[in-house]
């Protein structure tokens, strides 16, 4: 898919699957590294995320074969303790490899990561917490990072901010270390706690799950698991700000509520009305969104992964809203190109003030991230004649069927074929 292409204004009703959740399945693939044996993980997202850590384990001397939504991964034979390059370059997640294969193997080496471009993301929580367990870590002028233990041994850890990533490393480090490992200030978010579920799943002895002191007691053998990834938090927040940027009804089916309670307290204050089923979301907006104030923060906070669509959502608001994000600085690459669809955004350090104004108007607009290109789409939802998307290869990092989903509610939504987009952007000065 090279572009996608909206004709907004039209209200969206009916029933859609929410797919299986990338932030916590790419941990999860890296967990199955430190057992020698079979891991079945379901649910999985068929995302260039999840391709992506499957060539890196392929790489790495590992089978993985992936049915549907079922990837079976056998990590009996590990040849190779380095992360190629090339696969760092386009997903930071990789980073949690380091852990894993040092559980593993006591040696690991790879790349500073790269992924979206939204902040400087530096790794140095990464590599604190994986010293404290006895890593001795080199980093080289080119970027490779070198890591080895003889022996991994169990340590405290006190992480002075609750970095998802850092705290993956940790746990899949410790799950294979000798003794006690006691993470404090650990990050709880939604992803942590499938983690711990799937090693303790695998045989490693974890308590405190979601809670900020986690311990886990290292094992030296790991056992054949399965485990089916829950549904994706951060998608169905993407499609919840569809059907506010719209209007209409529908059910977001596969997902769990709770987790989703720190952004449904804010979209009911912006006039949505949620109802929680056990088996999903149902979501139904009958206005504009009104204007509110919102700060993005770790979990239970407001993810910053939704600060994108809420701008969207902001710019066709009945007043002027703020968005404070304080995770990632750099996040408001989107604003740009909300801009060029008339929305009013005014940034200032880590601040957004938004006048709401509605409809927007469609035009040629980039996808700068990840988030960022489906918050496009929640705007072009809510915008006069046609909104052409580019850059779309970021909206696939994470979005298995974005286009399908939102026809199947009744969005007029294409994806558009490479010379279309061309020209598009040629039309636009892009090109
Ligand atoms: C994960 C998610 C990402 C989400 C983010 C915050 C995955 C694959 N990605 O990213 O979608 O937006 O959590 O919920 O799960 N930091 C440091 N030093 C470190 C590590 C992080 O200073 O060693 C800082 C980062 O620069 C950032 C903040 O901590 O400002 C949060 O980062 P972190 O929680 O580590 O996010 P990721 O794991 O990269």
């Amino acid at each position: 898919m090279s572009g996608i292409e909206i004709e907004g204004l039209r209200p969206l009703n009916g029933d859609v699957r929410i797919q299986g959740s990338k932030n916590a399945v790419l941990p999860m693939m890296a967990a199955a590294v430190l057992h020698r044996g079979t891991t079945v993980l379901e649910n999985v997202p068929r995302i260039q995320d999840v391709f992506c850590m499957t060539d890196i384990l392929t790489s790495m001397g590992c089978r993985c074969r992936m049915d549907g939504h079922r990837l079976e991964i056998d990590a009996r034979t590990v040849s190779r303790v380095a992360v190629p390059r090339e696969y760092v370059a386009s997903m930071r997640s990789s980073i949690v490899l380091l852990g894993a294969l040092l559980g593993r193997t006591g040696e690991a080496a790879t790349y500073y990561p790269g992924g979206c471009s939204i902040g400087s993301r530096p790794i140095d929580l990464h590599l604190y917490g994986l010293e404290r367990l006895g890593a001795e870590i080199a980093g080289q002028e080119d970027g490779r990072i070198a890591a080895r233990a003889d022996k991994l041994t169990g340590g405290r850890i006190r992480f002075p901010y609750p970095s998802v990533g850092a705290t993956e490393n940790v746990l899949l480090a410790a799950a294979a270390a000798r003794g006690t490992t006691v993470i404090e200030g650990a990050a709880r978010e939604p992803e942590i706690v499938s983690l711990c579920r799937m090693l303790s799943g695998m045989g490693a002895k974890i308590s405190g799950i979601g809670e900020e002191t986690v311990t886990v007691e290292g094992v030296n053998e790991f056992h054949d698991s399965e485990y089916a990834a829950p549904g994706d938090r951060i998608v169905t927040g993407t499609y919840m700000s569809c059907v506010m940027a719209a209007g209409g009804r529908a059910f977001l089916r596969g997902t769990d509520a709770v987790q989703l309670r720190g952004v449904t307290r804010v979209l009911r204050r912006m006039g949505a009305e949620i109802e929680e089923a056990p088996s999903g979301i149902r979501v139904g907006m009958a206005r504009r969104p009104g204007p509110v104030k919102v700060r993005t923060a770790p979990y239970p906070g407001f993810p910053t992964d939704l600060q994108s669509p809420m701008l969207s959502l902001l710019s066709v608001s009945d007043g002027c809203g703020q968005v404070l994000e304080t995770v990632f600085e750099g996040r408001f690459a989107t604003a740009v190109q909300l801009r060029r669809m008339g929305a009013c955004i005014d940034i200032e350090g880590n601040k957004a003030e938004v006048r709401g104004i509605y409809p927007l108007r469609g035009a040629c607009v980039t996808a700068p991230d990840l988030r960022g290109g489906a918050a496009l789409a929640v705007a072009g939802l809510a915008a006069e004649g046609k909104t052409r998307i580019g850059g779309c290869a970021h909206i696939l990092r994470g979005y298995e069927d974005i286009c399908g989903d939102l026809k199947s509610l009744g969005a007029r939504i294409r994806q558009l074929p490479e010379a279309e987009e061309a020209a598009g952007e040629r039309a636009d000065g892009r090109g």
